[in-house]
């Protein structure tokens, strides 16, 4: 069952509503990237575009904080009712902590890595979390390319699930369109993020009823 995400970064913030309707029968859920100007180079949504979006959709909504300090904002997050929350291994000396203070609230748990970062490096939360997010770009902006080396990460992350027993769900964000969608499912992606490839894709139907299987 592979499910889509859609980046609304790459809809036309101006008229999000619309935007959110339009792409709603094709999409599973709402990745909304919060950015802070630090650990990323770019400013992006914070808790009142959050609030905007619950407005619009029933659909569920995954926060993927890029932020140096997330331990200021998972409470706020759980309290606006988030349904995900994607914690970079970077941004914090306390993920295991993160992770199960997410947990506790019946919030799905992420944890996630740049592309620069060793797969190792999450080893050690692989059997608390609900689900691993593979960043395919280096994280701040829509629109970039697919970096291929991260198609070994989703492998051995595959890898490592089936020969260890865990249940994780692969998730892979940045760069995905109708040319490398299928290289990324067959490496073993359950949730594919995308905000090029929902909002500016006239093959958006085609797409979605071809992989959301
Ligand atoms: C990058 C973000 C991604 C991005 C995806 O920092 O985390 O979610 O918006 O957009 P596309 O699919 O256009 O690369
Ligand atoms: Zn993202």
């Amino acid at each position: 069952m592979i499910k889509f995400s859609a980046s609304i970064l790459a809809a036309d913030l101006s008229d999000l509503k619309t935007e959110i309707k339009r792409v709603e029968p094709f999409i599973d859920e709402i990745h909304l990237d919060i950015m802070d100007g630090h650990f990323v180079p770019n400013l992006t949504f914070a808790y009142p575009i959050l609030e905007a979006v619950k407005k619009c959709t029933k659909l569920p909504i995954d926060a993927h904080l890029m932020v140096t300090n997330p331990e200021f904002h998972v409470e706020k997050l759980i309290k606006l009712g988030v349904d995900r929350i994607t914690i970079h291994i970077e941004s914090t000396f306390h993920i295991n902590k993160l992770i199960y203070q997410v947990k506790e609230n019946d919030i799905e748990a992420f944890v996630t890595l740049n592309p620069g970062t060793p797969l190792n490096t999450i080893e050690e939360v692989l059997s608390d979390v609900d689900g691993v997010l593979i960043m395919s770009v280096n994280p701040g902006f829509s629109g970039q390319k697919f970096i291929a080396k991260s198609l070994e990460k989703i492998k051995k992350l595959r890898e490592w699930k089936q020969n260890y027993g865990m249940d994780y769900l692969i998730a892979v964000d940045g760069g995905i369109n109708n040319d490398n969608i299928q290289t990324v499912v067959n490496a073993g992606a359950d949730i594919l993020i995308m905000g090029y490839g929902i909002f500016k894709n006239d093959n958006l139907e085609n797409l979605s009823r071809t992989f959301r299987i």
